[in-house]
């Protein structure tokens, strides 16, 4: 599926419920979100059809976020269902961890192919204040999880903010030398909770590989099988690699290839606007898969060129992250 500007669209990123049994201060305002009703949340039944009907418009991969998606259940089956769809070829997850031991083996046998965990620091004291009262301990014990239950790659999502774990830049890159973990520095956006924390937090990418590199030599790395926009470097003779994903500092919006569907059932054909499009009422009153994936067509079609948060910030829209999965 092409949109307006010849950018092939196969890729959904689905969050299953905007819950999360953390609280990061950038993707969640303390006092929590709104709850939504259960009863406006897609059903896994209803998650499943939409796929069928996306890979009608072109969908290949299907990543599923939340919130928290481990949180949802019935996750393991709702995988189950979407692996039965043969035109799928990657089905991944996006996690904090935490329940990945309970679950990590189950989800693999239904057919989950791919694990990307959220860690931003290595220190149990500030990792409780990241994420308002988090134990750094599970998430580790849910990353030897997924190596355990045969997941590669296992990747680490880190978000970069200046005055937290600015000083953990080598500790992380240190972890890919033994460990076949592939770390992704993520440059902070000022999305939501987090506006006014990005103007002081954001560190680019380029500061990053400089600071690395004065330590390292590392060298560009094929990519790591994904549909993400990371790029990719390494220790010579590492076991993992480091990513860098550059939202701000190098919008990569001329390759995008996704659309979002919120857990309420709204396509968003672009994280950074606030543009929704419903597919919950017609899949309720009965559209057929072709008349679901023509919806999906048009949300493709009406993805903007590209996102300009750096001028409009997050002006206008009302969702946070955990609301969108990132
Ligand atoms: P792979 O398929 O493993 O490459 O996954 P991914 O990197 O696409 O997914 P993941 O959920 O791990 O996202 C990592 C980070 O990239 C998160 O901080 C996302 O918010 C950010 N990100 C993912 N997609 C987009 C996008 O389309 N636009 C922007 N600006 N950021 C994105
Ligand atoms: N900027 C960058 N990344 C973010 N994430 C959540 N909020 C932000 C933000 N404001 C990341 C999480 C998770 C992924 C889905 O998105 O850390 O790894
Ligand atoms: Fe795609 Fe919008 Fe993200 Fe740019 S900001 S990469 S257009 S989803």
């Amino acid at each position: 599926m092409q949109d307006t500007y010849q950018r092939n669209i196969n890729y959904l990123r689905i969050s299953v419920t905007d819950k999360c049994n953390l609280r990061c201060v950038y993707c969640m305002p303390e006092g929590g979100i709104e709850q939504v009703r259960h009863e406006e949340i897609l059903s896994l039944e209803e998650i499943a059809r939409v796929v069928e009907s996306a890979v009608i418009a072109g969908i290949r991969k299907v990543r599923f976020t939340g919130g928290e998606p481990l949180v949802r259940k019935g996750m393991t089956e709702l995988i189950g269902m979407v692996n039965k769809i043969p035109e799928i070829d990657d089905i991944a997850l996006t996690t904090n961890g935490i329940l990945l031991p309970r679950l990590a083996a189950g989800l693999r046998k239904a057919g989950l192919k791919r694990v990307n965990i959220s860690l931003d620091t290595l220190f149990p004291e500030k990792f409780a204040q990241i994420t308002r009262g988090g134990r750094l301990s599970d998430v580790w014990r849910g990353i030897e999880a997924a190596r355990d239950a045969g997941f590669d790659p296992v990747k680490i999502n880190t978000v970069m903010i200046r005055g937290f774990n600015s000083d953990e830049i080598q500790d992380f890159v240190e972890l890919t030398r033994k460990i076949p973990l592939h770390v992704r520095f993520i440059e902070l956006m000022p999305i939501g909770a987090c506006s006014s924390m990005a103007r002081d937090g954001y560190i680019s990418t380029d500061e990053l590989i400089k600071s690395i590199s004065a330590k390292h030599v590392i060298v560009p790395e094929k990519e790591v099988a994904g549909g993400g926009p990371a790029k990719y470097y390494k220790i010579p003779g590492a076991s993992g690699t480091i990513g860098f994903i550059s939202p701000i500092s190098n919008h990569f919006c001329a390759g995008c290839n996704r659309l979002r569907l919120t857990a309420e059932g709204r396509l968003r054909p672009c994280l950074q606007s606030p543009e929704e499009i419903d597919l919950k009422t017609p899949l309720r009153e009965g559209a057929s898969l072709q008349e679901l994936a023509d919806i999906i067509k048009l949300a493709a079609e009406s993805k903007p060129e590209k996102h300009d948060l750096t001028k409009t910030g997050w002006a206008g829209n009302k969702r946070v992250m955990t609301q969108i999965g990132g």
